[in-house]
């Protein structure tokens, strides 16, 4: 196999685009990302997204963005892993280089969710979950993750508190970052009395509803080294998935699926986490970023609440973890997150992401989930230039 790197990076706003379609979004990110790579031709596309049908009613993006993108007769691929869908998509256009198929192959993560109403959207998210054991009784994800949160409350003695510092965390982020959806700093007060969505978990616990689009360019590495600028090496992937049903689950305290992911990557990558500077992780809500902490072994099982209320974690501390805002403020546009997360870590490797600027970042790992932890993808990224 060839060593990739990633020589492209882009993203759009996120939010709500009321003036873009789901074509437009995808084509602005990858137009950007190969601005900034300095190409106009790639061999391959994938394109992450969870449900185009059901937001958009438009399948067959692979086609769709390589056309609008002016790659005409490039082979352009849609794969999914509901809200890891990016991940996949990054890892998709790995094999391609990795593999030889491709010289440079473009992956592209979009999501168009307020094109449907509050209620539609929770329905589409929700097919993402298991249909006969879960979703056709009502549960939502914030229902399935409040299950959890309350369980880790009971168990470890996590508070209200240390979940709400998550948000608070990553709010400052986030308002650093020009993308995010929601760029502004929270109070603990104000995440604590923001409105009740599935108890225990409240408005500014949950990531939002988003449109938005990302994209990475990958090259071998020979190639990248001629380029004559700072690059980010792919050199770890771990790729997991567990039971879709989180009542099937042993132990629902446990993301198994992240803790194998993340074993594969960092085995791939030959480190351990502690040779890792800063992570991109799937805060799709606060619990989710705790439990996520445990599983890639940052802290102790259990340990996670107050290891963020110490600033473990924070931009300063000594495994920041959400740089970007996270899903929480940055917004969570399912398909594109897992491409964000890359961007985000390539922007850091680069030294480039300003005020939120990680000090000496040379080593990143991203983790990106579907559902309630049925499928993971992480990915290791180092700095060369
Ligand atoms: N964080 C911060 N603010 C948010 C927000 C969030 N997550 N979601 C909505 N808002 C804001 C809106 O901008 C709006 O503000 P405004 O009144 O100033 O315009 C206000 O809160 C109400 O927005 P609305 O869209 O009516 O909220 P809602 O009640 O319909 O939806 C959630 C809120 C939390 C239910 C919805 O965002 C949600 O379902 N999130 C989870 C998504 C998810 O499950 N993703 C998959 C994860 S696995």
């Amino acid at each position: 196999m060839k060593e990739v790197a990633i020589i492209g990076i882009g993203m759009t706003k996120w939010g709500e685009l009321w003036e873009q379609s789901l074509r437009d979004i995808a084509v602005e990110a990858a137009l950007k990302c190969l601005e900034d790579a300095g190409m106009d031709k790639v061999d391959a596309i994938t394109v992450g997204a969870m449900s185009g049908g059901l937001f958009n009613a438009q399948e067959h993006l692979g086609p769709l963005v390589a056309d609008f993108l002016g790659q005409k007769f490039v082979p352009a691929t849609r794969v999914e892993s509901a809200c890891a869908s990016g991940g996949l998509a990054v890892k998709t256009a790995y094999m391609e280089v990795a593999s030889g198929l491709a010289e440079t192959a473009l992956a592209v993560g979009v999501e168009k969710m307020t094109d449907v109403d509050g209620g539609e959207a929770t329905y589409a998210l929700a097919t993402a979950a298991d249909q006969d054991n879960e979703a056709f009784h009502g549960i939502t994800f914030p229902g399935l993750y409040a299950m959890m949160a309350h369980a880790h409350m009971k168990k470890y003695g996590t508070t209200r508190e240390q979940l709400a510092q998550v948000s608070v965390k990553n709010h400052y982020n986030g308002s650093m970052n020009p993308h995010a959806q929601f760029p502004f700093k929270v109070s603990l007060e104000t995440v604590m009395n923001s409105t009740m969505v599935a108890d225990p978990l409240r408005l500014l616990d949950c990531s939002p509803i988003t449109d938005g689009g990302a994209a990475v360019l990958l090259t071998t590495v020979e190639a990248a080294k001629k380029m004559n600028r700072p690059y980010a090496v792919i050199t770890g992937i771990g790729h997991a998935t567990d039971t879709i049903a989180l009542a099937q689950r042993g132990d629902i305290l446990k993301l198994a699926v992240v803790e194998e992911a993340a074993h594969r990557a960092l085995k791939m990558a030959g480190k351990s986490i502690k040779d890792v500077d800063f992570a991109e992780v799937h805060d799709c809500f606060t619990i989710a970023e705790l439990m996520v902490m445990e599983a890639i072994g940052v802290v102790e099982v259990g340990q996670s609440g107050p290891a963020v209320m110490d600033g473990k974690t924070a931009l300063d501390g000594d495994f920041p973890i959400n740089p970007s805002g996270g899903l929480k403020s940055k917004g969570h546009p399912v398909g594109a997150t897992g491409v964000a997360q890359v961007v985000e870590a390539v922007s850091q490797l680069r030294g480039e992401s300003g005020k939120r600027q990680i000090k000496n970042a040379k080593i990143a790992m991203t983790q990106n989930m579907g559902g309630s932890g049925a499928s993971s993808i992480v990915h290791i990224l180092e700095a060369r230039s």
